[in-house]
């Protein structure tokens, strides 16, 4: 029989992987409080193009969103794409206007089937996804086939070490040294950059990876 703590552990890790009901509207405001930094570093490190065409995969909470639609400015396009209902529904709660005039693109998708055409990217960002991915490979090779050759796709993750010491992520996520990530990302056809952000409490790693 499970303890009141493993419950309370892989109920917060469920919800980290897919945040839905009464309990997911606080963790979408959790994930935009403490994610906050690691967005805007990955945002940044996208380079994206005033009237582009970019993703926020996984967006969660959706803090990614306004930065994106602000960087492609008022002719660019912003999709974002999750896998949670609720999330997707908080989304288009907040953000009627640019949804109206076609600059949000909100749908559902995962990271391995994206809802998005070959090439059509100038830029994606994935940030604190993967850990919920299974076959890594065929996420790399899905967001390699929707971004155009020379964009960018950024994937932030937490330290797979600190990570490791969150007492919820022994609870269904997968922690994969970061070498492992940016093989395999290279063997999706990309070449990767590896930045370093010192965040607190959980350092981050932006692999900032560009297909060929
Ligand atoms: C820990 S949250 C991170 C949210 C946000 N990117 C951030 O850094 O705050 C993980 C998000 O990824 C979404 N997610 C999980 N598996 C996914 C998949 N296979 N494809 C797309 N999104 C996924 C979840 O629904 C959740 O909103």
């Amino acid at each position: 029989m499970s303890s009141v703590r493993e419950r309370l552990l892989s109920t917060l890790a469920s919800q980290l992987g897919n945040p839905h009901g009464v309990l997911g509207k606080g963790v979408a405001l959790l994930l935009n409080r403490g994610n906050k930094t690691a967005i805007a570093s990955a945002v940044d490190a996208a380079a994206v193009p005033s009237g582009g065409n970019v993703a926020d995969i996984g967006f969660g909470g959706g803090a990614g969103l306004p930065l994106l639609l602000e960087r492609v400015g008022a002719d660019g396009v912003v999709h974002g794409v999750e896998i949670s209902a609720d999330m997707l529904a908080r989304a288009r709660s907040g953000h009627t206007r640019d949804i109206g005039s076609g600059r949000l693109r909100l749908a559902e998708g995962s990271l391995t089937a994206l809802p998005l055409t070959d090439d059509s990217l100038d830029a994606a960002i994935t940030v604190n996804t993967v850990y919920f991915v299974p076959d890594l490979a065929a996420a790399c090779t899905e967001l390699a086939r929707v971004v155009r050759p020379g964009g960018r796709l950024v994937i932030g993750i937490g330290d797979p070490d600190a990570m490791a010491k969150l007492p919820f992520t022994s609870y269904g996520f997968t922690l994969r040294p970061v070498p492992d990530v940016i093989a395999t990302l290279e063997h999706a056809g990309c070449t990767v950059e590896h930045q370093r952000l010192s965040t607190r409490p959980i350092p981050h790693h932006l692999l900032v990876a560009t297909p060929r």
